[in-house]
């Protein structure tokens, strides 16, 4: 009768939905070959950055970073240390004691950086800093104590020494002008003399990725390897001297700021490339830079799935056909409500209830397909990323000229520790796609600060060694 062909025509849209919205997602399923292509692609990237002709074209600038050696145990003293770049800003005293009991005890602030701040000019900026750094010592009344800083900052710097470091370009949520091609170490001191309230000792600007390693490291020696998979996306390994052209000398190691979130910005990635990544790339402040950033880290993963159930909307599968104000909205779904959504342990009733948070109206299929759009993203994500670590952990063992390598890699980040699949997805695939090597991977506790304080204590060691 009647009710029966509508029954069957209601089920036939559906399965042209839901063969449609497959087909959609389609694109984000990377097959184990096209993942071996991504590995193969990042380890020519990374020998077109390391060697002298290539490096200046190279998009994975693989920059030097002078740390030499990871910790020893050996460091000791008090150190300040600053976080910049991450989802916080924050301040931090680090006391690191050497000897038979070893220890590290952290003091920290966060601090907001507005919008204004981030965008607006470099001076402006660095004054916010200096402010920052002059409230931290009031409250720890330790404004007269002339502390070596470690700066930990966390975007592409070209280096030259421990503590210099031209910014190459901003990433992430930053765009303050006139830093890009400045000494940032430089910036930072003068904001300081501007202030004229306290003095400092800034020894080192370092990277996240390589505060992450040293901080793992100082617990587990094995660790040569940093990660960071938060709102930007990055790694640092132990390279070796005689491969890193553009630093004189050939004996021993030194670590390497891969930078790779630029992987693919020469077009190496655009097979894989969907036109949902095109959009979020157009969206984003940094138009044609950070491709692989992109695909991989926090501060675009909710962007990529907006970007899809837009898509779907207007195509009538979602949310009615209507696409709401909220829709509309950058940044909507940062990496914590992603979480939330994909986590098991949530029926669907709570992503509903989530979705409705946000502003969205949801029926009870649409729960459905806006989780399998944010599981499809995170997967290929998580993949992308431990394509890249694959490459890195390879090139190790084969710098070595080993038939099988163990290694330590130091993981920090929001994207890595707050999602619910990321991390195991990200390790099996580094598992597939490097099967010689044994990697084992140790969460940092605070890498960026703690990292950049020990680092901050070698430099000051170094120095004096030079000094006598
Ligand atoms: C961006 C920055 C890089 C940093 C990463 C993680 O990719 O360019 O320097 O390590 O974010 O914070």
């Amino acid at each position: 009768g009647k009710g029966a062909a509508m029954v069957t025509a209601v089920a036939y849209r559906l399965t042209e939905q839901a063969r449609h919205i497959q087909q959609t997602l389609a694109e984000f399923r990377l097959s184990k070959n096209q993942l071996l292509e991504v590995k193969k692609r990042m380890k020519v990237e990374i020998e077109r950055g390391l060697k002298k002709d290539s490096h200046k074209d190279a998009t994975v600038k693989m920059l030097p970073t002078f740390v030499r050696s990871t910790p020893d145990g050996t460091e000791n003293g008090d150190f300040l240390a600053l976080d910049l770049g991450g989802t916080n800003f924050r301040v931090l005293l680090v006391k690191i004691r050497s000897g038979k009991r070893r220890s590290v005890e952290m003091h920290n602030k966060i601090y907001a950086i507005p919008i204004e701040v981030m965008q607006g000019t470099g001076e402006e900026l660095f004054d916010h800093i200096v402010h920052c750094i002059s409230d931290f010592l009031d409250y720890m009344g330790m404004k007269s104590a002339r502390l070596p800083l470690g700066f930990t900052f966390s975007f592409p710097c070209h280096q030259t020494s421990l503590d210099a470091g031209i910014l190459v370009t901003w990433t992430k949520g930053f765009k303050a002008t006139d830093c890009e091609g400045e000494d940032v170490v430089e910036l930072l001191r003068e904001a300081i003399k501007r202030k004229e309230e306290f003095e400092l000792d800034v020894v080192a600007i370092v990277n996240d990725t390589v505060g992450t390693m040293m901080t793992c490291a100082y617990e587990e020696p094995t660790c040569e390897v940093g990660l960071i998979a938060g709102t930007g996306s990055n790694a640092c390994y132990m390279e070796e001297m005689k491969n890193i052209e553009i630093v004189p000398g050939t004996e021993g190691r030194m670590c390497v700021n891969m930078e790779w979130g630029a992987f693919g910005d020469n077009g190496c990635l655009d097979d894989i490339r969907t036109t949902y990544d095109q959009a979020v790339d157009e969206n984003s402040l940094n138009e044609g830079k950070q491709r692989y950033e992109k695909m991989c880290s926090g501060m675009y993963l909710g962007e990529i799935v907006r970007q899809i159930l837009i898509d779907l909307t207007k195509r009538g599968f979602l949310f009615r056909g209507q696409i709401s104000e909220t829709l509309k909205t950058r940044g909507i779904f940062e990496t914590k409500f992603l979480s939330q959504i994909e986590s098991d342990r949530l029926a669907l009733l709570q992503v509903r209830a989530i979705l409705q948070q946000l502003g969205l109206d949801s029926t009870c299929d649409d729960s459905i397909i806006v989780k399998e759009v944010c599981g499809t993203v995170s997967r290929r994500a998580a993949q992308l990323c431990g394509a890249g670590m694959a490459a890195v952990v390879d090139k190790i063992r084969e710098n070595r000229g080993l038939d099988h390598l163990d290694v330590t890699v130091g993981v920090d980040g929001t994207l890595y520790k707050l999602h619910p699949h990321f991390s195991r997805i990200f390790q099996q695939t580094v598992k597939e796609l490097a099967p010689k090597c044994d990697v084992n991977f140790l969460l940092s506790e605070d890498g960026s600060g703690k990292g950049a304080a020990l680092i901050t204590a070698v430099g000051c060691r170094q120095r004096e060694l030079d000094a006598q």
